[in-house]
């Protein structure tokens, strides 16, 4: 096996999804502080304020907020080399425009990367994961307003500056390219974007792609105060990278193929890599009459604050198909259209499972950029039960883990730079999508159910036990199975 030495193995995870402790130490409202939970097939609901009534599954998630200590002890246990965490931006600024930190929200921070320091576990932290204060989306529709390009850089000046000895691996938005989806409204609009309030009103690309280019300036401008300021620190984008298959080998399925990958999967990269909008990008906006505003200074803000590594998530493969009667006919879990692959399988959540997409993606990446690579999420949905010795017996994460880690393996064997992976998640945490505590990830079951209810209790899967042989053997294990 060829896996670098220092290779950072570990886990991820987001802090709406898991930290809890949401009206405490300070803390103000996030967007995902008033989006109830939902399940595979009711939606959830968006609340002006929190409702008595309703369960946030924001609120408590998984309680990292008090489990911290035992979490980090547990992620030593495994062999962790690297543990993914986001920073609650309203732990931080309560409303997102106070000017002075909540230093009980800092000191936590300060706690958790003391804790992980003292296990040897590089911190990789991301800014903002689907993580807007709900003062902001309120009074500014979150980033559909400018304005809040200046609230960020403060924050993320703010927590650069109180963590410079701390963490070297920063990532400026988790999966910026969520605000390019046209349904899934909690997620592209509720939580990245934070315009929680406004989610009944139909969808505006207009207002979307605004967004969304407010977001590629904050993080150009972030990195490039980085740049001068912390030579120590890496810069890096996220993007939830879905390939595109064409169903047949028709020339018109291959385009539209094509098509979606890159405006769904390749264009946030491209701004964030290259530093401007791709050809591409320009042609689409046209077509579909969206006007970006860029205020002066923009293009060449987002010319010198280029990333300089490379991070995305990867759970699942898409397949299109430009012929209408088969997209008919088709069904798939995201983005409202494709069809399902006949050479794959599917989750109980209906993701396309497809190790080699994996393989195949890293190439294409890597082949684009030439920078550095980290897989920041990867991982498998499935509900599942502890049994009565507190067990938890999923051959199937296994599975998908070591199918997954061999296709990286032999992406390192074409060449490419690939330096780390953290598995979603490391603990089960809520679900982003559906608000759910049924839709485990986790190497860690906690106790902890959809109605509220649980002891919090923390539990090893047999994954936690296959993944700690796997980082002792630096991935020679994978072998045996
Ligand atoms: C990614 C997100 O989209 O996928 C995570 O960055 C999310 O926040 C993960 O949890 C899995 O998706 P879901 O909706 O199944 O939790």
């Amino acid at each position: 096996m060829s896996f670098p030495t220092n290779f950072l193995w570990g886990g991820a995870s987001a802090a709406n999804q898991y930290e809890g402790g949401y009206n405490e130490g300070g803390k103000g409202l996030a967007c995902a502080d008033l989006i109830s939970g939902g399940s595979h097939t009711t939606s959830r609901q968006i609340t002006k304020t929190v409702k008595e009534d309703l369960l946030y599954p924001s609120h408590e998630a998984t309680d990292f907020y008090h489990h911290y200590k035992e979490d980090i002890a547990l992620f030593a246990e495994a062999g962790f080399k690297a543990f993914r965490l986001s920073i609650n931006w309203s732990r931080i600024f309560p409303t997102g425009m106070d000017q002075a930190p909540n230093e009980e929200g800092l000191q936590f921070y300060d706690n958790v990367f003391d804790e992980c320091k003292k296990y040897g576990i590089e911190p990789v932290v991301t800014i903002a994961h689907f993580d807007v204060p709900a003062y902001l989306s309120e009074h500014y529709d979150g980033w559909s307003s400018r304005e809040v390009i200046d609230f960020y850089t403060h924050y993320a000046a703010t927590i650069f500056d109180r963590y410079q000895d701390k963490v070297k691996y920063w990532i400026t938005f988790n999966e910026i390219n969520t605000a390019t989806l046209t349904i899934g409204n909690f997620l592209s609009l509720g939580l990245q974007v934070g315009e929680a309030t406004f989610i009944d009103q139909p969808d505006d690309p207009q207002r979307r792609y605004q967004a969304l280019h407010h977001q590629f300036v904050a993080s150009a401008k972030v990195v490039k105060l980085a740049r001068e300021k912390y030579p120590q620190f890496h810069m890096g984008c996220m993007i939830s990278y879905m390939p595109r298959y064409p169903y047949t080998c028709h020339p018109n399925d291959v385009l539209l193929a094509k098509q979606e990958e890159n405006m769904h999967s390749k264009f946030c990269g491209d701004v964030q890599v290259t530093g401007k909008y791709p050809y591409y990008a320009k042609s689409y906006f046209e077509q579909q009459g969206i006007e970006i505003k860029f205020a002066e200074g923009d293009a060449e803000i987002l010319a010198e604050g280029t990333v300089d590594y490379y991070t995305f998530s990867y759970y699942l493969t898409l397949c299109v198909s430009a012929d209408p009667e088969v997209e008919k006919n088709g069904h798939s879990m995201i983005g409202g259209s494709g069809v399902n692959n006949p050479y794959l399988e599917q989750t109980e959540w209906n993701a396309m499972i497809d190790p080699v997409g994996l393989r195949i993606t890293l190439n294409d990446i890597y082949d684009r950029y030439q920078l550095p690579m980290m897989i920041v999420e990867n991982g498998i949905g499935v509900s599942e039960d502890l049994t009565e010795n507190g067990e938890v017996h999923d051959s199937y994460r296994i599975d998908y883990l070591q199918k997954h880690i061999a296709e990286m393996e032999k992406a390192l064997a074409d060449g490419v730079d690939l330096f780390g992976y953290t598995i979603w998640s490391a603990v089960d945490i809520v679900s982003a999508s559906t608000g759910e505590m049924k839709k485990r990830y986790g190497l860690i079951f906690v106790d902890k159910y959809d109605d509220g209810t649980g002891s919090l209790n923390r539990y090893k899967k047999d994954s936690f036990y296959w993944y700690k042989q796997l980082i002792a053997t630096n991935g020679e294990s994978l072998l045996e199975k």
